[in-house]
C-alpha cells in the first residue's frame, strides 16, 4: 500500500489537474456512475468533536474509498490541529488497501476546484471581481482555483481577525495570476458591496452579511457551513435567489445550517433548491440563463469528489515515485 503524505500531495497533482477531476467527477455522478452511500457523523464524547465518514464507489474506474475528517475544536486548547483528514483507497477489483492518503490540503485542493467549477457554470460571463470572506485554510486554495477558471479584476477580503485578512492578502498579492488589486475590507458588507462572486469561508453561525449589499447578477460559493446551526448566508438572500445549487442535494437537507435555519422558521420550502451541480456539468439543467440572476452554491462536502482527487494523488504519486510504500 502506498502512503501519500501532506508533502506528497503537494508534489504530485495541480490544481488544474484537481479541478478536471472534480469536475469528471460530478459529471459521473450525474450519470449514476458512482455510488455515494449517506455519510456517517460522530459526535466524540460530546465535546463538539466530530468524526465524519464519506465513502464513494466508481463504477468508472476500478476504486472505491472511505474518507474521515476529524473536526476537534477543543484541540486549540491542545496545541494540535483542530481538523485532521485521511483517505483509504482500495482496489474494485481485488479489495486490496491500495493507498492512504493524507488529506487535509487535497481536501482544501478539492473544495476550492468545486468552488471554481461552480463558479464556471454559475458566475456572469468574463471578468469578474471576487469577494472572499473567512481568510483561513480553505480560502487560499478558493482563490487558487477561482482564478484558474476568471480572469480576475479586483480582490476583496474581510475576516473578523484582522491578522489573518492581511496575512491572506499578502499571501493572494504573491500567489496572483494577473494583475489585479486586492483591498482588505473594514466589514463584510463594504467586502461584498457590487462584487460578481463572492466566497465564504468562514466558520460562522450566524449570517456573516447583510443581503442588500448581494447586487443582481452575483454568484456565492458558500463552503462554510456544514452542520444544521451554521450560517453564512443572510437569509434574505437565500429566499431571492434565482438558483440555489448544491454538490448533494440529500446531503445538503440534513446539514446545511444555511438552508435548514430559514426552512425551520418557515421562511423557504425545499423546492428553493434548484439541483445539484453535477446535472448542470452534465447539461440536465441549465446553469446561470440571464446576467441579473443570484445564484449560490451550497457546499456541504461529497465523498464522490474526495475519493476522485485521491484517485488522482494515487496515480500521480504511482507514476512519479512520490509515497512511500507500506507492508500491512
Ligand atoms: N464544503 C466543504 O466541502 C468544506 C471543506 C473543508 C472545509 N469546510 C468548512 O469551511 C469552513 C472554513 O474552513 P477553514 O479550514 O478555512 O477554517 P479556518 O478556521 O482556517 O478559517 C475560518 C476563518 O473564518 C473567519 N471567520 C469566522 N467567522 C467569521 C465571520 N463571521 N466573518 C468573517 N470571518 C469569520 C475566522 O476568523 C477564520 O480566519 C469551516 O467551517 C470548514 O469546516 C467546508
Amino acid at each position: 500500500m502506498l502512503f501519500i503524505s501532506e508533502n506528497d500531495v503537494r508534489k504530485a497533482v495541480s490544481i488544474a489537474e484537481v479541478i478536471e477531476r472534480v469536475e469528471n467527477a460530478f459529471l459521473h455522478y450525474s450519470r449514476g456512475l458512482i455510488q455515494v452511500p449517506s455519510r456517517v457523523t460522530l459526535r466524540v464524547r460530546d465535546e463538539n468533536n466530530d468524526a465524519i465518514f464519506l465513502v464513494a464507489n466508481y463504477r468508472s474506474m476500478p476504486f472505491y474509498g472511505i474518507k474521515e475528517a476529524s473536526s476537534f475544536p477543543t484541540n486549540m486548547l491542545k496545541g494540535k490541529p483542530t481538523v485532521m483528514s485521511n483517505i483509504q483507497l482500495y482496489s474494485a477489483d481485488t479489495g486490496e488497501p491500495l493507498a492512504l492518503v493524507s488529506a487535509v490540503y487535497l481536501t482544501a485542493l478539492k473544495t476550492g476546484a468545486a468552488s471554481a467549477v461552480a463558479t464556471k457554470h454559475l458566475a456572469i460571463q468574463g471578468n469578474v471581481s471576487i469577494a472572499i470572506i473567512g481568510t483561513g485554510v480553505q480560502a487560499r486554495t478558493q482563490l487558487e482555483a477561482v482564478q484558474h477558471v476568471k480572469k480576475l479584476k479586483e480582490l476583496r477580503v474581510y475576516d473578523i481577525d484582522k491578522s489573518r485578512a492581511k496575512k491572506f492578502a499578502e499571501y493572494a498579492e504573491n500567489n496572483k495570476n494577473s494583475n489585479y488589486p486586492i483591498i482588505i475590507s473594514t466589514s463584510a458588507n463594504e467586502c461584498i458591496e457590487n462584487v460578481d462572486v463572492i466566497i465564504t469561508a468562514t466558520t460562522s453561525t450566524i449570517p456573516v452579511f447583510d443581503d442588500e449589499y448581494v447586487k443582481r447578477g452575483a454568484h456565492i460559493n458558500a463552503i462554510g457551513s456544514f452542520t444544521p446551526d451554521m450560517q453564512e448566508i443572510a437569509e434574505q438572500t437565500v429566499v431571492r435567489a434565482d438558483k440555489i445549487v448544491t454538490d448533494n442535494q440529500e446531503e445538503t437537507w440534513k446539514v446545511a445550517g444555511d438552508l435548514l435555519v430559514p426552512l425551520k422558521a418557515g421562511k423557504i420550502d425545499r423546492t428553493r433548491l434548484y439541483g445539484e451541480l453535477g446535472d448542470i456539468v452534465a447539461g440536465k439543467l441549465p446553469g446561470r440563463e440571464r446576467e441579473e440572476e443570484i445564484t449560490i452554491y451550497e457546499s456541504v462536502g461529497f465523498g464522490a469528489l474526495d475519493i476522485a482527487v485521491a484517485v488522482l494523488a494515487y496515480e500521480k504519486s504511482s507514476l512519479l515515485g512520490i509515497g512511500t510504500e507500506v507492508n500491512l
